[in-house]
């Protein structure tokens, strides 16, 4: 912040305490006990009249208080301009030498932000402590096998935190997926379920693209492949008076899915191409009418890249907590 932005600043927040201040002593008219007048403000509307008495001693005190809590917390945080506050655990911010945190920032505009204490910093700060803590921690797990670190209760329930706080939104608290987003726990992998498959998946992150296919085979073509996955690869059964020619369905399969999805239907890790004779492991839904539109307007889904929000020990614990969700040990 430059000089005059932080002087105005502090001149305009203590000016308002200061003013505040003021006024609440100001209006007290020297009435300094709590003693109850009948007098009146002197105006009337419709027969209301106002009394004129002091504010109760309790409610005065308040008001006095949050002016006392405003000037405390003013001087011990930085909240006036480029005052850094006196609070014991921010002299950092004035020594760059000490911390990586307090050195100036150029950001957007060519323009510098100052070391001093934000939420940001904060966080930095405590992320920081957490990582000299636990760092030591991850690395020892991360130089050793994702298939042994699964077996290490330990491992896995420091595992299970991360996965609860970073990709249960996606994959659900339980890891079973939801529509769109992939069951963990299961045997059945879009990418591959190696142990370094599944560490590659997380720190890469994967983009599935399966095309719109109405341009490419028309209407009728989509009725029939669509028929034809789900009687023939899926195994369920057409919704009753659904005509649709499966054969012909089978020939579209055979020429034009078998690329990605394998000629046998049991798709292709490599590009993330699922198996369609387990349906069970879908995630854009197993009815007819879904599975249509899948193949009408194509899908897109995509697991985003971990690698540098959450590094590579991380996503190496991460890897081994969901190889273990389906790779139980065998006593259980
Ligand atoms: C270029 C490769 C490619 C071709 C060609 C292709 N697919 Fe796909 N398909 C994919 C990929 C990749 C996905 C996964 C998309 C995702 O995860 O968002 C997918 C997903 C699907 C799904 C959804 C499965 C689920 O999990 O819900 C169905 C059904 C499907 N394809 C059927 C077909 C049919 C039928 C054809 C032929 C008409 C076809 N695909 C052609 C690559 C392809
Ligand atoms: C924003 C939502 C989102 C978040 C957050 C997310 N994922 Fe995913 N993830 C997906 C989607 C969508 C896919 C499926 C991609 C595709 O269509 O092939 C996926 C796929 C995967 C796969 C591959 C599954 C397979 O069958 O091959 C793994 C493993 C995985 N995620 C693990 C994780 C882990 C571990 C985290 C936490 C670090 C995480 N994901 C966070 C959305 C998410």
């Amino acid at each position: 912040m430059t000089t005059f932005w932080s002087w105005y600043v502090t001149i305009l927040s203590l000016g308002t305490i200061f003013a505040l201040t003021w006024l609440i002593f100001g209006t007290r008219k020297g009435q300094t006990n709590d003693e109850v007048t009948n007098e009146t403000v002197g105006h009337a509307f419709d027969g209301i009249e106002e009394y004129d008495n002091p504010l109760p001693k309790w409610w005065f005190m308040l008001f006095v208080a949050t002016i006392v809590f405003a000037l405390g917390y003013l001087a011990l945080y930085p909240g006036l301009g480029n005052w850094k506050g006196l609070l014991p655990g921010f002299e950092y911010l004035d020594n760059e030498a000490k911390t990586p945190f307090a050195t100036n920032v150029e950001i957007a505009g060519g323009e510098e932000r100052n070391g001093g204490w934000t939420g940001v910093h904060q966080w930095e700060k405590e992320m920081a402590k957490a990582d000299a803590k636990y760092g030591p921690i991850y690395a020892k797990y991360a130089a050793m096998p994702i298939e042994e670190v699964a077996k290490d209760d330990k491992a896995l329930k420091m595992g299970g935190r991360l996965f609860a706080s970073h990709c249960s939104v996606c994959h659900g608290s339980d890891a079973k997926g939801a529509y769109g987003f992939p069951n963990l726990t299961d045997t059945e992998w879009r990418w591959g379920g190696e142990p370094e498959t599944i560490k590659t998946t997380i720190m890469e992150g994967r983009e599935g693209a399966m095309p719109a296919h109405l341009p490419i085979i028309g209407e009728d073509g989509v009725h029939n492949v669509a028929a034809y996955v789900l009687t023939e690869l899926a195994g369920r059964k057409l919704p009753e008076g659904t005509e649709a020619d499966i054969a012909a369905g089978q020939k579209i399969f055979s020429t034009t899915c078998f690329a990605c999805h394998g000629a046998d239907g049991k798709g292709t890790p490599a590009m993330g191409a699922p198996n369609l004779t387990d349906p069970a492991a879908f995630i854009y839904g197993t009815s007819y009418a879904q599975l249509q539109q899948t193949i009408r307007y194509g899908r897109h889904g995509k697991m985003p890249t971990q690698k540098d929000f959450l590094g590579n020990d991380k996503v190496h614990l991460l890897a081994a907590y969901v190889y273990s969700l389906s790779h139980k040990p065998a006593a259980e």
